[in-house]
């Protein structure tokens, strides 16, 4: 531990990702192995994912987003779901002081208008009295599901269209990435756990030029040796969104025969 409480020397910290996302997956299958009941794991989770909070703050990562329930969970047998919700309500009541004073904005991603009256009010008090907090950003996605994000946000274009207040002309991926619940912060870097490799509805819009990790690790055992892992292979990708500069660069260097053969090759 003692050696993860500052970045690894082997990470390059001007090259880290500001917003890391986390589709946090494999809790029920980290209990079955164990014999324990599917919602150990969430519990277990639950405690990962604040290591993983305070990880990012002391390796100097901005901001955190952390996929926790989506709008397709509500499928799941409703004792686990109840289960969840608890979790949600009684890990804020818990851990909202400690997360204060370390300077940690909490916000929540989906539509909160259908969770449990108490849990509403949990997330309001928590995102209150954190929203003025610099230290890092925390988004936990709860009842969020990306396509239904779009789809409020289109709506809400819309209106704003019909009442006069935007012109068609108007309506840019600017302004539609303002209407959705990050607001303009994509992330740098997606990881999910337990060796699944989809997004399961999370973020499609914001994750264009995304880097994606996977693990096999189940989420309970995503600790800092793991997210060592996963930002040194970021810090191994090479982003180049849509751009070919080691081509442009050859081509200028060498002048204007290269581009001409180039042109016979493909004419
Ligand atoms: C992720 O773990 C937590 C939530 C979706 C709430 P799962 O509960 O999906 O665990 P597995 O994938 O069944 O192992
Ligand atoms: C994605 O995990 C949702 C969360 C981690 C909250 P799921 O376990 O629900 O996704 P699927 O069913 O494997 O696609
Ligand atoms: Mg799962």
């Amino acid at each position: 531990m003692s050696s993860y409480a500052t970045l690894p020397a082997d990470l390059n910290p001007h090259a880290l990702p500001k917003h890391v996302a986390v589709i946090m997956d494999g809790n029920g299958r980290w209990a079955n192995k164990r014999g324990l009941p599917r919602v150990a794991g969430h519990r277990q989770g639950a405690k990962t994912l604040k290591a993983l909070l305070r990880c990012c703050k002391d390796w100097g990562i901005g901001a955190l987003t952390a996929y926790a329930f989506s709008t397709e969970n509500w499928g799941r047998p409703t004792a686990e779901v109840d289960f969840l919700m608890v979790l949600f309500e009684k890990m804020l009541r818990k851990e909202l002081k400690e997360m204060h004073r370390e300077g940690v904005r909490i916000r929540f991603l989906g539509d909160l208008s259908t969770l449990p009256a108490s849990l509403q009010r949990e997330i309001s008090r928590a995102m209150e009295e954190t929203a003025n907090n610099t230290a890092v950003d925390f988004n936990v996605a709860i009842n969020y599901g990306s396509r239904n994000e779009i789809v409020q946000a289109c709506q809400q274009v819309a209106a704003k269209v019909e009442q006069g207040q935007l012109t068609p002309a108007e309506v840019t991926e600017s302004l539609i990435s303002q209407h959705l619940y990050t607001a303009g912060c994509d992330p740098d870097l997606l990881i999910r756990t337990s060796g699944e490799q989809r997004l399961s509805n999370f973020l499609l819009w914001q994750l264009a030029y995304t880097e994606m990790y996977f693990t096999d690790a189940f989420w309970p055992d995503f600790d800092r040796t793991e997210f060592h892992q996963a930002l040194a292979t970021f810090q191994s990708r090479d982003r180049r969104f849509g751009n070919a500069k080691d081509a442009v660069v050859a081509v200028q260097s060498v002048g204007q025969d290269t581009v001409a053969a180039q042109a016979a090759l493909i004419a």
